[in-house]
């Protein structure tokens, strides 16, 4: 790609790096080095990693697997502290484990090793690389196993009562934390995205609808544990106890975390706060990422008040959910060829469609706490559009609009009787996803109308694909398929990390800047790409720095505990010296006296 990138962190975009390589490469004048990896202890109380022999009660106090959301924050009072909260979304037992099935005690250490990690970290200057602190004062793993608060209209309802927990307001732990997001008051949103996976259910309706089967699950979490088998009498309410919101206070380690029944029930990226400069109304941004499901925005009760950390952690515990309709002016797209419209642009205007009043249902035939319980039901009577996966839906904090990643979705214009293209979701077979930009009628955050477009129709303009980058020259950009977490720069800048690129372009995914204004927009521009089979996460862009933060998820996916297809990060030493592939693992070896595993 020609040209060199402006802003604050200038680069010069790197190629599209093919599938099979595994390298994090990233443009030439930066480095980079791990922070920190799976196994790695909090405390010092937990022992060094030993893969031959892991203990849950080890994994309990070290970092977990599978990052996904990451936040880095330096602490306003010292910028040479801060802290690094992470989701650990779920486990590759085959790359953790030499033998299949599990015992319970390695399901125990399964359980342990996700959820979220918050870690405190220090460096020597700012700008300068971070480390994270063992005994960090606000170091913390939240687990399989930590108490979490419900909250808002649904808690305490007979839907979300189980024999360990009669009263329906507090849940063992969380699961399939996968994007997020962090408030203006300093707490962390979590995203309880595909729990399902974790749950071997009864074959119920309500089950159905959100994926459960009436199958012993591939985790296998309900062999040691009953809660997540709902045939087990006392727990067939436990799944609908998932599928959440959290709240995490970064800030206090031994804070309940809390679940908001207030924001719906549906299989969360993420959520992401915006603050009307005008009102102080707040509002989340939400995705339900499966195949046609769709997007919501939760609409607080009360008003921010700044610097009244008390009261903003109360939130989203009271106001009202919407769900997103979407429609085009240009009617005649709907042959799914993925074409511009006559009118230039994929656009049109859209309705919140209001689900709940606080305490209120808005939806006919369904009480509240159906509603809240049953979210993806309760939206599916009022009309809502089908989207393409949703997945992290963020508010820019500079201008208020709203970019959606919706990933992908092969299954659009396939047949069935919803699978049907429209302006919003314009190409038949979508594999490379698009982004959607939502402007709020007068810019509040209660707006219940909207106008929206899409930014980018995403591909390798050398592919089959149609494509579309708000009329920037095609040629001019990099390859980008599968959009999935947003982030923004202190510029206004789009930054996007992708997931499933190898799958649909056969390239490694990576993380990209996007222009937003003037004779940028829709320029994207290829910042760094990941090891093979790995998704990138959780960007972090400190621009003002020149740091930008990634999490690594899965590299070698599809490889094996005996057969690794990747070596990430395991191919650099702590001078950030890097070693040929194959040579690390002896080096390491050498080192440690024992066969290094890699550890992303
Ligand atoms: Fe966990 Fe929607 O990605
Ligand atoms: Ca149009
Ligand atoms: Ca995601
Ligand atoms: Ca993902």
């Amino acid at each position: 790609v020609p040209g060199s990138a402006n802003g604050k962190l200038k680069f010069n975009p790197i190629a599209p790096v093919a599938s099979t390589v595994d390298d994090f490469n990233v443009p030439s004048g930066f480095k980079w080095e791990p922070i920190i990896r799976w196994g790695d202890p909090l405390f010092s109380s937990a022992p060094e990693f030993d893969i031959n022999n892991q203990t849950a009660e080890a994994q309990a106090q070290q970092f977990g697997y599978n990052n996904d959301y990451l936040t880095v924050v330096p602490d306003p009072d010292n910028p040479l502290r801060g802290i690094l909260v992470n989701n650990h979304e779920y486990i590759n037992p085959a790359l953790m484990f030499p033998n299949s099935p599990l015992s319970v005690e390695q399901l125990r250490v399964c359980m342990m090793a996700t959820g979220l990690a918050v870690v405190e970290l220090e460096r020597k200057k700012v700008g300068g690389p971070w480390n994270y602190v063992v005994d960090g004062r606000r170091n913390r793993r939240i687990t399989a196993d930590t108490t979490f608060e419900l909250d808002g209209p649904a808690a305490g309802s007979d839907l979300l009562k189980t024999k360990a927990d009669p009263e329906g307001r507090f849940v063992s732990g969380t699961n399939s934390n996968c994007s997020g997001g962090y408030t203006p008051w300093g707490t962390v949103l979590s995203g309880e995205e595909k729990f399902d996976g974790f749950f071997f259910g009864r074959g119920t309706d309500e089950e159905k609808r959100y994926g459960i089967k009436n199958k012993a699950t591939s985790y296998g979490w309900e062999r040691a544990d009953d809660r997540f088998n709902a045939n087990v009498p006392g727990f067939e309410n436990e799944a609908q106890r998932f599928g959440y919101v959290v709240e995490v206070d970064p800030e206090e380690p031994t804070s309940t975390p809390r679940k908001h029944t207030a924001l719906g029930r549906f299989k969360h990226e993420g959520a992401n706060i915006h603050v009307d400069p005008k009102t102080g109304k707040v509002a989340a941004y939400m995705g339900d990422d499966q195949k046609f499901e769709y997007m919501y925005k939760f609409v607080s009760s009360k008003n921010y008040i700044e610097g009244d950390r008390e009261h903003n952690k109360t939130l989203l515990s009271e106001g009202s959910l919407f769900v997103g309709r979407f429609t085009g002016d240009t009617p005649s797209l709907i042959d799914g060829s993925g074409r511009l419209p006559e009118d230039g642009e994929f656009d049109g205007v859209g309705e919140w469609i209001q689900l709940t009043d606080g305490n209120k249902s808005l939806v006919p035939g369904m009480s509240i706490e159906e509603v809240l319980v049953f979210t993806r039901q309760a939206a599916d009577k009022m009309n809502p559009t089908k989207m393409d996966r949703p997945e992290d839906v963020e508010p820019s904090p500079y201008t208020g609009k709203i970019y959606a990643a919706l990933t992908n979705n092969t299954d659009r214009g396939m047949g069935g009787t919803f699978a049907r293209p429209d302006e919003a979701n314009p190409r038949a077979n979508n594999r490379s996803g698009h982004v959607i930009e939502i402007t709020e009628d007068n810019n509040r955050v209660d707006a219940k109308t909207f106008t929206w477009n899409l930014l980018l129709v995403c591909g390798d303009p050398a592919g089959d694909e149609p494509v579309y980058f708000a009329g920037y020259d095609p040629a001019r950009v990099s390859p980008i398929s599968c959009p999935d977490n947003v982030a923004f720069d202190s510029e206004g800048n789009l930054w996007l990390t992708t997931d499933g690129a190898p799958d649909k372009i056969q390239k490694n995914d990576g993380l990209f800047k996007v222009g937003l204004e003037g004779a940028n927009r829709g320029k994207v521009e290829q910042f760094l790409s990941v090891p093979r089979e790995a998704e990138t996460c959780g960007p972090v862009i400190h621009d003002q720095e020149k740091m930008v933060y990634v999490c690594v998820q899965h590299p070698g996916e599809d490889g094996s505990f005996a057969e690794p297809h990747s070596y990430f990060p395991d191919y650099v030493n702590k001078k950030n010296k890097w070693f040929k592939k194959g040579q690390a693992q002896s080096t390491l070896a050498e080192k440690h006296g024992v066969l290094a595993h890699p550890r992303p």
